[in-house]
């Protein structure tokens, strides 16, 4: 067990390890192979994903790396129980892979770990399974892509709704034209919810190595309310709602007007107006995507839902015809334009268990991509321009004004100060990617 070492790997020695690997995955000879997989991030989601990827026995669990030793001993147990087999733990990523050469790494770690992670794994000769939203500035993500090309390594995003049955139903719907035309978007996240109470800081639990925690980011005190998943609601450590729940309906509006990948222009307005808890998220934010055939609005509420309108997340696409809901729970369903009180068409959701989402259909499809050598769905390039439409909405808000945006050179052009935000001062030792 390595956790309490702090003992930080020379790039020279990661090099030698990459230069040890073999070449990327010839198509088709790898049929039948169990990958040796390592888990990063022992975590709710990354439980769930490797509990997807054992049971389609396509993998063999080989490590598993949480600075938290007690997320690490559940995550033994689970794996000891489903295949009666001990994988190695690891506190340091580095030494995972230095020592146990996997070859897929899942990395369902904090988003302010996905770059560092994916990139060594990569680098280090292993396939990528990385979670949404695939980093925290924008300039980690170009780093990413860049990285994942560079070493042929298929890296595939956790947005899972590219697979769920009823999102492609509906986004079959969508192409077949019955919307008629359609020029604007609204994609949404509205949970109801209280003003919250603050919760104190604490002493580090035994066991959570929180310096290696924060990693990267900066070394605040440790909160119960930021560790285990509440990252999420803490901007040093995430993005806020847009970029948690946020990324999967703008995911779908990718998907779905495929030649446009890119908006030209993002503004922002929201705040905090309403928590009174000590989390660091926007509790209200709306953005206007300007793209060049329909403009997208986002909305999010963290403390009142949409009982008007019926659906309290998902995306609707407004057509000359009618309008499209596309949810998550409740399916999808298409209301013509006139008698919009019920749909007049619906598709229900078919979800696994525990969560009600498709992670074995995405794994199956990583597991192709690997074998044959094409994309998988949910690219790490399609994974980053979708994170990168909620984390330029979380500039545009710093900002507090909006922007423009060259999607073809990623850049926002003659804007110094919102060119700044494209990226973040590590703290030491670690390095920003390049
Ligand atoms: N695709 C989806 O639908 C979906 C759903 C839920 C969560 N997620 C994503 O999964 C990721 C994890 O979320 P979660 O809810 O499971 O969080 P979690 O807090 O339950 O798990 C994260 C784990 O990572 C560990 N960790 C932190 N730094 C680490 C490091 N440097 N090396 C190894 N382990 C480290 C933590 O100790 C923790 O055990 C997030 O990015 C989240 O957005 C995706």
């Amino acid at each position: 067990m390595t956790i309490s070492r702090r003992h930080f790997l020379s790039a020279s020695a990661l090099t030698a390890v990459a230069a040890s690997f073999p070449a990327p995955a010839i198509f088709g000879t790898e049929k039948n192979k169990k990958y040796r997989v390592a888990l990063a991030g022992c975590g709710w989601w990354g439980t769930n994903i490797l509990n997807a990827a054992l049971a389609s026995k396509t993998v063999e669990a080989v490590a598993l790396v949480d600075v938290d030793k007690r997320q690490l001993e559940t995550e033994l147990n689970n794996v000891k129980d489903k295949t009666g087999s001990e994988p190695k733990i690891f506190g340091d990523f580095r030494e995972m892979l230095e020592q146990t050469k996997p070859d897929i790494v899942i990395n369902a770690t904090p988003d302010h770990w996905h770059a560092l992670i994916t990139i060594a794994a990569c680098r280090a000769g292993a396939h990528v399974y990385v979670e949404k939203p695939i980093c925290h500035t924008i300039n980690e993500g170009i780093a990413m892509v860049k990285t994942a090309r560079e070493t042929n390594r298929t890296v595939q995003v956790g947005t899972h709704r590219r697979v769920s049955p009823h999102n492609q139903a509906a986004m079959e719907f969508l192409k077949s034209g019955k919307l008629g035309k359609i020029g604007h978007v609204r994609a949404f996240v509205n949970y109801p919810g209280g003003t919250g109470k603050i919760t104190p800081d604490s002493p580090i639990p035994d066991g959570l190595d929180w310096d290696f925690w924060c990693g990267p980011a900066p070394l605040l005190p440790y909160n119960p309310r930021m560790h285990p998943r509440g990252f999420r609601q803490f901007m040093e450590f995430a993005n806020g709602q847009i970029s948690d729940w946020g990324i999967h309906w703008l995911d779908q509006v990718l998907w779905w007007s495929q030649d446009e990948q890119y908006p030209k222009s993002v503004a922002s307005v929201g705040g905090r107006f309403v928590l009174e808890d000590n989390s660091t998220w926007h509790d209200t934010q709306h953005v206007v995507y300007q793209f060049d055939k329909f403009d997208l609005v986002w909305e999010h509420r963290l403390y009142s839902g949409n009982p008007p309108e019926k659906h309290n997340i998902g995306v609707y696409f407004y057509g000359t015809n009618g309008v499209l809901h596309l949810g998550w729970l409740d399916g999808w369903s298409y209301y013509p334009n006139g008698t919009d009180k019920e749909p007049a068409e619906h598709g229900e959701p078919k979800l696994d268990k525990p969560d009600d989402q498709n992670i074995a259909n995405l794994w199956a499809d990583f597991i192709d991509a690997i074998q044959t050598g094409r994309k998988p769905v949910a690219d790490i390039e399609n994974g980053h321009r979708s994170t990168t439409l909620a984390l330029l909405a979380v500039l545009s808000q710093k900002l507090g004004r909006g922007i423009v945006w060259d999607g073809k050179n990623q850049t926002i052009p003659n804007d110094p100060e919102a060119v700044k935000l494209l990226a973040r001062k590590y703290r030491e030792p670690w390095k920003y990617p390049e």
